[in-house]
């Protein structure tokens, strides 16, 4: 277990005043409430409590180990039980995806890329830009259409379950276009506190994104599939499920990411917690039955069921040429500090099913790109067609396949 006495990072999410607080939410409550009921979210609620009681135990317990490694060399001989197990925790890491000397001189080429238009490109946050508004380098579009990672992404893309459409194939990927994060050692890092990506309220709010989590509003959170895209894909968000490529080593205390290794009871507590007020006494915070029923209150508060402290664990030590993934619904954030000596630097690249609403996000991504300005989700960055080794398409690997992924061919 972690030290209990360590300080919790100031992240703006854990706090009242910074953390999101709209009247908006109370509405959006009442009519969950209006259409599940009391009982079905109580009933609920108490079940993924439980269940959380030995869930966080493990992972408190074994920490990173929680989080499975597997080459990628074994990847399409998986046994079915390994497979149900990747899929329960939700976050894997699979090693030697790109050959380790090939994601290293991708490095060495971003960073003269990056020296090159030092001036030009933008990141986040200003005053020290780690997260770096490019979308284009030669890096990224070698590290989305390279042949192992689309074999990668079409098999990833195979999980995600169908109850309607058997017939239409939702495997092909496609290359989203999402920035990348180059972070020296030696400066703290605030940014990226405990979140979850794809939309975030709208699960709440948005009425298809809503009916993705029935069975946990209904009180059936044991029966609900995270992998059905049945509905979810027709969802107010448009991106399944993330991933991050590192170009260069990282591991704990080095600016690496945590994962809070579990899916399905975690996303079920983040949706139903803002139902229900902790009662008075400190003693009786982790006894479910004692917190009330309450849709007045905009700001759902602490998520001491998650124990996050514990259970938000450091990924694996990362080498280059390693991903890491994670399901959309899962909690992570970025450490906030960054002891090593080296730079850490990931290509964010997110494996893309096949679906409608990705089908025309990625037609717009692709006229972008051939016009030279930022994509859609990230608008604000520089003209990449002015950087100096600007590579355009010639940079696409795996030949009509990676046209196709890239949207070039919609
Ligand atoms: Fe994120």
């Amino acid at each position: 277990m972690k030290d209990p006495t360590n300080d919790w990072p100031a992240w703006p999410e854990f706090s009242k005043e910074t953390g999101e607080n709209h009247l908006d939410n109370v509405l959006i409550k009442k009519e969950i409430l209006a259409k599940y009921g009391e009982q079905a979210l109580r009933q609920s609620w108490t079940k993924v409590c439980q269940h959380l009681a030995g869930v966080t135990e493990n992972i408190a317990k074994k920490q990173s180990s929680v989080i499975q490694e597997i080459e990628y060399a074994d990847l399409s001989t998986l046994p079915e039980q390994k497979k149900a197990e990747l899929k329960r925790t939700g976050c894997f890491v699979i090693r030697n995806v790109i050959p380790r000397s090939t994601a290293t001189e991708w490095f060495e080429q971003l960073q003269t890329y990056v020296a090159d238009n030092k001036d030009i490109i933008t990141g986040w946050p200003e005053a020290t830009p780690y997260i770096l508004k490019l979308f284009r380098s030669p890096t990224q579009i070698a590290a989305r259409t390279h042949p192992n990672a689309l074999a990668l992404h079409r098999e990833l893309n195979s999980w995600w379950h169908y109850k309607s459409d058997t017939k239409k194939s939702f495997v092909e990927p496609y290359a989203y276009a999402d920035a990348l994060r180059i972070r020296p050692g030696g400066v703290p890092f605030y940014g990226l506190g405990p979140h979850i990506d794809a939309g975030s309220l709208c699960r709440w709010a948005d009425l298809k994104y809503q009916d993705t989590y029935a069975n946990i509003w209904a009180g059936e959170p044991e029966h609900w599939n995270p992998y059905d895209l049945s509905i979810r894909k027709d969802a107010n968000q448009a991106f399944f499920p993330g991933q991050t490529q590192s170009t260069t080593q990282a591991g704990a205390g080095e600016g690496s990411l945590l994962l809070y290794p579990d899916i399905r009871y975690s996303i079920a507590y983040v949706l139903l917690r803002p139902f229900f007020q902790p009662p008075a006494q400190e003693k009786d915070i982790l006894d479910p039955d004692k917190w009330s029923f309450d849709v007045e209150d905009p700001y759902p508060g602490p998520f001491p069921h998650l124990r996050l402290k514990d259970c938000l664990v450091n990924i694996p030590t990362m080498y280059p040429g390693d991903t890491i993934w994670w399901h959309t619904d899962m909690c992570h954030a970025v450490e906030v500090e960054h002891k090593g000596k080296n730079i850490s630097s990931v290509v964010y690249v997110a494996s893309v099913p096949t679906t409608d609403i990705n089908t025309r996000y990625m037609k717009n991504q692709a006229e972008d790109f051939l016009k030279g300005v930022s994509p859609q989700d990230h608008r604000g960055g520089c003209y990449e067609y002015d950087l100096k080794g600007f590579p355009g398409e010639k940079a696409i690997l795996s030949g009509p396949d990676g046209a196709k992924a890239m949207g070039l061919t919609l």
